[in-house]
């Protein structure tokens, strides 16, 4: 079976796609430098699909390691790439490390696949292009927003500059804008690993669950929603990863209509914070200590996903309920923190 290249391939998203991948039968090499991850979740992989994974720890952001590394994996049919630095608030204050790290080594990696007679490249992008979307739900036509952070920044050139490259090589590539991807795989053996305190609400929810954290701060509300909290779509990572399996099939079959192919990966079902708090209430039969504090700084009132292109062309839709995906988040967190 093909072999398939998942670059950030021990992270959150990207462990999650290479047990799919490795499910549906593909040679799965992963390289990730381990700077937001951990060696483990190799172990975890194995675990579930009973497969060895080729591991390399080089850095994407040296050429050289990158070329070195193409070179000896000449018979890759396909690239999956997540590694990227994806903290809002700290590509704020560095943007230039997520500069040289979202666009540094995604340049690295296209100029080593431009090279080659046929590519197939599926990139790891955001539901953040699209800022704070005119009308709900969000297709992929709603149109692109000035970014509000340099990490959004990166996802909107990132993809710009594949759309470049596609232009004038037989690279074929699929963009996957994700929603807000949360939970665990249902074995508990892998899941989300957030490093310091968590930037994002369910990762903080459970931790809090578990008393690693006081309270949740829910960051405002006064939004013009019902109950006056942001809303998002929250999508489980496994059905995400799923979605990643399909699209990369969709190149390798040769079944794509351009290119370039862009989808948006959600529910299509916006979830308000306090609706999450109130689904891991209800799964874990506690309490969330919470308290309501000021807005946080470059939040969109509302986010959800039309799924309809991806529900028809990619034939994919999410199986997973939010009470679901909560749960699983939850159930993964007590196995980390032994209880
Ligand atoms: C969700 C909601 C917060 C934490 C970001 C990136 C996106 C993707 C997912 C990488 C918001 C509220 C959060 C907390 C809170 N990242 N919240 N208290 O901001 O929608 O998306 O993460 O791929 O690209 O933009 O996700 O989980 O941070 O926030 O009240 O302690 O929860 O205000 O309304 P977000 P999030």
């Amino acid at each position: 079976m093909s072999k398939i290249v998942v670059t950030g391939g021990l992270g959150f998203i990207g462990s999650h796609t290479v047990v799919e991948l490795q499910n549906q039968g593909f040679e799965v090499v992963v390289i990730d430098n381990l700077s937001n991850s951990s060696i483990d979740v190799l172990e975890g992989i194995e675990r579930i699909t009973g497969k060895k994974t080729i591991y390399s720890g080089i850095d994407l952001r040296e050429k050289k390691a990158v070329q070195a590394f193409f070179k000896e994996h000449n018979d890759i049919a396909g690239v999956i790439h997540f590694a990227a630095s994806k903290a809002v608030g700290e590509s704020v204050k560095n943007p230039l490390l997520y500069y040289e790290n979202n666009l540094g080594a995604l340049v690295y990696i296209l100029q080593e696949l431009e090279k080659k007679k046929e590519a197939h490249f599926i990139f790891s992008s955001s539901c953040t292009v699209y800022g704070q979307a005119e009308v709900m739900p969000i297709a992929e036509t709603t149109p692109i927003q000035p970014a509000l952070s340099p990490y959004g920044n990166t996802k909107q050139i990132g993809e710009e500059i594949i759309a470049d490259v596609v232009k004038v090589s037989d690279l074929n590539a699929i963009l996957l804008r994700y929603f807000n991807p949360i939970g665990s795989h249902p074995s508990a053996e892998i899941g989300e690993l957030p490093i310091g305190v968590p930037q994002n609400l369910v990762p903080f929810i459970t931790q809090a669950g578990v008393g690693l954290r006081a309270e949740l701060s829910v960051y405002g509300n006064d939004y013009p929603t019902p109950d006056g909290t942001c809303i998002r779509d929250y999508i489980h990572v496994v059905d995400l990863a799923k979605a990643h399996v399909i699209a990369l099939k969709r190149l390798l079959n040769r079944e794509n209509a351009d290119p370039l192919e862009i989808f948006n990966l959600g529910t299509g079902k916006g979830s308000s914070v306090l609706e999450v708090i109130t689904s891991f209430e209800k799964g874990s039969g506690q309490k969330l200590p919470y308290k309501i504090v000021a807005r946080r700084e470059g939040d969109v009132t509302e986010a959800y996903a039309n799924t309809d292109k991806a529900n028809t062309i990619l034939g994919w839709k999410t199986v997973s309920t939010l009470d679901e995906a909560i749960a699983s988040a939850w159930k993964w967190e007590q196995k980390i923190r032994g209880n």
